[in-house]
């Protein structure tokens, strides 16, 4: 029996459960969120379609009962404010620092086995606050940015190329940020070719630079924060999770000298499975993307200190 909970119903949140009962990811997916019946009107809501879509899983809302999420093997946290249309992900950090710690907390007072995957923004500060505010081993707080970030790179890249975006593949580093994230152009690939020698220099620089304001872009045309593909991102990392696929999915994650950091966590690829983070994998960055991986960690840096000054930490 495999039980996942989702703190959080608002968009991203109840995407991410749709996308896991739909797919069967966990036997159970429990939705808590904070305002009154919104979790539970959206489990009914969903299963509503089980009829429809055929499947059975069993999907439950709750309005701040953490006891019904008690013995979950995941959770993952998507509570806080998203942005809105001109803020950076890195200005919400006041708000949503006290949110996600006290349901850090209080998640694992029921599932204290459960792997922690983290969404809330901003998401490497929050995966680092998770962390080291719980005490958990470190294989057990995954930040989730760069399986979107990769997913948005992918997409670009299989528009520039003029492709279906399954055929592609290509990697994103770094902070989950407009200006911290990596997008590793030199390792993209189509079919097992590199893009590299498919598209000219500039359509690729343009296709990184895309990718970088990705999310920017739908908060600019939405109001508010992307849903679908953040959704199902927190559930292909579950996934990985759940069903021990060990994929290599950039994932926020804590480093002691990989890439040549330490005490903080921050985008690298990361073998997901039962465990957690079973393993960093080493890309070998050349001299360049070494140099863009160090200012990322920096500019993350900066937004960790912000922690102690708001006495979060
Ligand atoms: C995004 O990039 C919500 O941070 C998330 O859309």
């Amino acid at each position: 029996m495999t039980k996942v909970t989702v703190v959080g119903a608002g968009n991203v949140g109840a995407t991410c459960a749709n996308v896991l009962a739909f797919n069967k990811i966990a036997d159970e997916v429990v939705m808590l969120d904070v305002k009154e019946g919104v979790a539970e009107g959206k489990a009914m809501d969903m299963l509503q379609t089980t009829q429809t879509l055929g499947f059975e899983t069993k999907v439950v809302g709750v309005t701040n009962d953490y006891s019904k999420t008690a013995q979950s093997d995941v959770v993952v946290i998507t509570s806080g404010i998203p942005r809105k249309p001109g803020m950076t992900r890195e200005e919400l950090i006041g708000t949503n620092a006290n949110i996600v710690k006290s349901v850090a907390e209080s998640l694992l007072k029921y599932s204290p086995n459960a792997i922690i995957v983290v969404i809330s923004n901003p998401m490497d500060t929050m995966t680092y606050l998770t962390l080291k505010a719980t005490g958990l081993p470190k294989n057990r707080v995954i930040g989730m940015g760069g399986a979107l970030d990769s997913s948005r790179f992918k997409y670009y890249l299989s528009q520039a190329l003029n492709v279906n975006p399954v055929q592609v593949d290509g990697t994103v580093i770094g902070g989950h940020g407009d200006t911290t994230m990596i997008p590793l152009k030199r390792l993209a690939t189509y079919n097992g070719v590199a893009v590299s020698t498919i598209l000219d220099a500039d359509t690729l620089d343009k296709v990184v630079a895309n990718t970088m304001v990705g999310g920017a872009t739908l908060t600019g045309l939405l109001g508010t924060s992307a849903w679908y593909a953040p959704g199902a991102a927190g559930a292909y990392v579950v996934e990985s999770i759940v069903r021990d696929y060990k994929r290599i999915i950039p994932s926020c994650v804590y480093l002691e000298g990989e890439y040549g950091q330490k005490d903080i966590c921050i985008g690298v690829p990361a073998v997901l499975g039962r465990n957690g983070v079973e393993k960093i994998v080493d890309y070998q960055l050349n001299v360049e993307e070494k140099a863009l991986f160090e200012k990322s960690a920096e500019a993350v840096r900066k937004t960790n200190d912000v922690l102690k000054e708001i006495k979060a930490l």
